[in-house]
């Protein structure tokens, strides 16, 4: 008999939001419900993903455009999609992403500044119309995030980013969580663990009983 379609959920957040501890708790949640799991990371998840994760977050001297640092974004999104994302759903095992497309449009797009329409048409190319089934914002104030990972090893690119980047970030994920509440669900991540777990084993608990909708092109 054939297995149905695994189902594609993606953690999002801004720096030092929790996204690891959670990842392995709906991971492990998911695992209790007999689903069969990958976790994997963007960018990254592939050999060639991880060195452009490697380009994309160390410093460099003279800098990166933000152009370029779209484009390398989504040459290891669609990297990753082929080698490694497409295939495990089409076998039927879940895949549990620690960041994708949302946080192209919170950081380039809310961060930076790129438009949105110019994101939406690398995101039509890339993955042509494939989207999380689900994902688990974690929110919670910048300056409650940034002092979390301030406490963690030395600042990579990213990290090294002012308040008012992360306050842009982190408005750009609430609005994405806004326009799409089906699919995004806002997890109240300011909480202490006990709280932040309660609220993601209600949210994967009601996902899974949920119709499996798996690979959903929206293209006509
Ligand atoms: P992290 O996954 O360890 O938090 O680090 C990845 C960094 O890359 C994080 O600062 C967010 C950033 N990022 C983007 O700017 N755009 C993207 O599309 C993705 C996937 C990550």
């Amino acid at each position: 008999m054939p297995r149905n379609p695994g189902r594609f959920i993606t953690i999002e957040g801004i720096e030092g939001a929790g996204k690891s501890t959670c990842l392995a708790f709906v991971r492990d949640r998911l695992i209790q419900a007999g689903r069969a799991v990958l976790t994997t990371r963007e960018p990254g998840g592939t050999p060639l993903g991880e060195e452009l994760r490697a380009l994309l977050l160390g410093h460099r001297q003279e800098g990166m455009g933000e152009d370029t640092e779209l484009l390398l974004m989504f040459a290891a999104r669609a990297e990753h999609l082929a080698q490694k994302i497409l295939p495990a759903l089409g076998q039927g095992t879940d895949v549990l992403c620690d960041r994708f497309t949302d946080a192209t449009y919170a950081y380039q797009g809310a961060g930076r500044g790129i438009a949105r329409e110019r994101i939406a048409v690398m995101e039509a190319w890339v993955q042509k119309g494939m989207r999380p089934d689900l994902t688990l914002l974690l929110d919670l104030p910048v300056e409650q995030g940034l002092e979390r990972a301030g406490r963690r090893s030395a600042a990579d690119r990213f990290e090294s980013e002012t308040g008012r980047f992360f306050q842009a970030v982190r408005q750009g994920y609430l609005e994405l969580a806004a326009a799409e509440p089906d699919r995004i669900k806002r997890i109240d991540a300011s909480l202490p663990l006990a709280g932040v777990e309660r609220q993601l084993a209600e949210v994967i608990d009601d996902f899974l009983k949920s119709p499996v909708s798996g690979l959903k092109p929206t293209s006509p």
